[in-house]
């Protein structure tokens, strides 16, 4: 569903992500681990069109149709039916768990197609519904996680990346967030997970890259990279 091909990302004179390759399939769970500044961010922001890298992104949409995802604007990207909850949330805290909801959806016009994708939020989320009119600054950080991660899941979408969804999260609010990936990829949807949290990712990922200083240095299924010397020295703490 993804192809991306010699992906690089320069910032000015830095180079942070050096003509990466890596490819999704269609109802795959797909991490990037890595450290600080290892480029993972702006990987995942590249193909949601927030930096503009160098390189090519093959997106095949439902219908089968191949689609270069390099020059295009974020909103076409959620249109195509790519979403990211972005690293650090990003939620808005003066505004309701609801209206933070309903800016997930903006690249909609359809109010019954948004009504149906609330209520689907909600029912993946039933804490966020009982905190519908709470606003967004008064909610746990886990509650907040939640709701990063269900606004993305407004547009409905095909793909879906996260960056980061562990940050800050005690070890039972990993969980919960990791299962309710699992739960939103069971319904059928491609996800692209960003972590640091590299044992949590491989567990619930078919596939998984490492990501050093902007290269991929090792590939393999989340089980074989779970059991590797390597990871599990640099990553999983030996
Ligand atoms: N807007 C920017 N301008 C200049 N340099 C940047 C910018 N954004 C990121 N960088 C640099 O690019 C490199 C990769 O950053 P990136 O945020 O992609 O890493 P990351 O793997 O997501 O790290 P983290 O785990 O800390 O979120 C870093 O050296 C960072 O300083
Ligand atoms: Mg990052």
């Amino acid at each position: 569903m993804l192809e991306i091909k010699d992906l690089s990302v320069w910032y000015g004179g830095i180079n942070a992500v050096k003509g990466i390759s890596l490819s999704i399939k269609r109802g795959e769970i797909v991490t990037l681990i890595g450290a600080n500044g290892a480029g993972k961010s702006s990987a995942i922001r590249a193909v949601a069109g927030l930096v503009k890298p160098r390189g090519s992104i093959v997106y095949t949409d439902k219908d089968g149709k191949d689609i270069e995802l390099v020059g295009k604007a974020p909103e076409a990207m959620v249109k195509l039916g790519i979403a990211l909850s972005p690293e650090g949330r990003k939620i808005l805290p003066h505004l309701t768990v609801e209206e933070n909801l309903l800016l997930g959806a903006y690249t909609l016009d359809d109010r019954a197609v948004v009504a149906e994708n609330l209520e689907h939020a909600y029912a993946l989320f039933p804490r966020l519904k009982e905190r519908r009119s709470q606003t967004g600054g008064t909610l746990s950080g886990g509650e907040q996680q939640m709701l990063a991660v269900a606004r993305a899941m407004m547009s409905n979408p095909d793909l879906l990346m996260l960056d980061e969804p562990s940050l800050g999260l005690a070890p039972i609010l990993v969980d919960e967030v990791f299962k309710r990936i699992t739960d939103i990829n069971k319904e059928g949807r491609t996800i692209l997970l960003v972590e640091q949290n590299a044992f949590a990712a491989l567990r619930i990922a078919h596939k998984a890259y490492v990501l050093e200083v902007g290269n991929i240095t090792l590939e393999g299924t989340g089980h074989d990279l779970l059991n590797n010397d390597k990871v599990r020295e640099a990553y999983l703490g030996g």
